[in-house]
């Protein structure tokens, strides 16, 4: 959702009349976009102003902090940052013209942006994103991301659908559904199968795909809808964070593992390929070495294409950032680089056993090693490096696996 911010707020300064710098030696001014999920990020941030306000003491330059981190920290810019000249909260981006002009640190109303009728103008090669729901109401115990980005707002569907042919008609083939919980999409009477569905019906877009749902939500409609249509990817990526249903309860995240290999079981029996990543956290407050093993045992059972990991970090107003039973810091590393190296070995094996396989890939470029080699993305969200002609889609089969990366011919 950050990444895809970054690309929206580009495209507003873009709409009013600002224009790219090459590089931030050369700009008049600078955001950094933070997230505020995890502190590692946040503080890598702000070492990031700290060292951008070197160009303030060179050139007249105005820096800024946009993001959930801004919206975090908007009342204590002056002790946190005093040298910055504005903030951006998430809700905030089409102010963001007026913000940057007059230096602004607007803490007033919280506003509840859906940015109707605002377009992404960036384009990138691969899956681009097109944001469906904003905000959150789930309230993970750990998360911080419903205090910054507020309550779930979802937009309307004709807006999701003129964005898409706005895309389209650029050149896009491959978009990405994107919330902090697709699934709790809700709009005039449409859920989310509903809206798939009406993108279906009204656009040609040959590639959707979703991010991020939850298992709590995802339900048989959905499903059915996933293996109803060539054009809907197979594969989710679905975080089930513990493999231990007494973890879970403590996360607040409203399933237990059975019901979560209940939905995994009905994808991969519907299509073995299918392909599953997923979000792990590791020590959260109570985190027994019982509980710590039956994640490992979840992830090795699952045998996941992906993961990503991380250790638990407290955040400020979370729930569990109260609780008094923290793991402490070492712990929490020895259990998440055995992880780290357990799931790899898992991802490793997987992409092997695309050996010999064909899959349709739709072109995304010249490789960045070799430039009579190409690279296509795969409806699994894999990317490939092939040896072929140039067309938008084409079946691949994969030969080797270099590193971590398929290799192939154009069949
Ligand atoms: N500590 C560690 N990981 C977190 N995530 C969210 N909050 C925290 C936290 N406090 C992870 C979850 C989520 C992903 C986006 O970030 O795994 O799915
Ligand atoms: Fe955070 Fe949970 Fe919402 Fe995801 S579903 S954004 S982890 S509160």
């Amino acid at each position: 959702m950050n990444m895809y911010d970054s690309d929206l707020l580009a495209s507003i300064l873009d709409k009013n009349g600002y224009e790219k710098a090459d590089n931030e030696k050369s700009a008049d001014i600078i955001i950094v976009n933070a997230c505020s999920v995890r502190e590692h990020a946040e503080k890598r941030a702000f070492g990031r102003i700290q060292n951008l306000l070197k160009y303030k003491r060179e050139r007249n330059v105005k820096i800024g902090l946009a993001g959930c981190t801004a919206e975090r920290i908007k009342n204590e810019v002056a002790d946190i940052l005093p040298e910055i000249d504005f903030i951006l909260r998430p809700n905030q981006y089409n102010k963001a013209p007026y913000i940057i002009k007059n230096s602004k640190f607007d803490i007033s109303e919280y506003d509840t942006a859906t940015y109707n009728g605002l377009y992404n103008n960036r384009i990138h090669s691969g899956t681009n994103f097109i944001p469906v729901i904003r905000g959150c109401n789930n309230f993970c115990t750990y998360c911080i991301v419903p205090y910054t980005r507020g309550r779930e707002r979802s937009r309307d569907s004709d807006d999701i659908i003129n964005e898409i042919n706005f895309q389209y008609n650029k050149g896009v083939i491959d978009i990405t559904l994107l919330g902090q919980n697709v699934n709790s999409y809700k709009h005039n009477h449409l859920d989310f199968p509903d809206l798939v569905k009406k993108i279906l019906q009204e656009t040609s877009i040959p590639r959707i795909r979703f991010l991020t749902s939850h298992p709590k939500d995802l339900n048989d409609k959905l499903i059915d809808l996933i293996f109803s249509d060539k054009r809907v990817c197979k594969s989710l990526h679905l975080p089930v964070q513990s493999g231990s249903d007494r973890i879970l309860t403590k996360m607040n995240r409203g399933y237990r593992i059975s019901k979560y290999r209940l939905i995994i079981n009905k994808l991969r029996s519907a299509d073995n390929k299918f392909v599953l990543t997923t979000d792990l956290i590791v020590g959260f407050p109570g985190e027994k070495k019982e509980d710590y093993n039956m994640t490992l045992d979840f992830i090795k059972e699952t045998r996941y294409d992906f993961a990503y990991m991380f250790k638990y970090s407290p955040r400020e107003e979370t729930p569990a950032s109260k609780l008094n039973n923290q793991i402490p810091e070492d712990i929490k590393s020895e259990r998440l680089n055995n992880l780290i190296n357990i799931q790899n070995k898992i991802s490793f094996k997987k992409n092997f056993e695309m050996i010999g396989n064909t899959y349709e890939v739709f072109f995304e470029g010249k490789s960045k090693r070799n430039i009579n080699e190409n690279c296509g993305r795969t409806d699994g969200n894999k990317v490939i490096i092939y040896k072929g002609s140039i067309k938008p889609v084409t079946n691949v089969i994969v030969k080797s696996i270099k590193g971590n990366t398929p290799y192939g011919v154009e069949i």
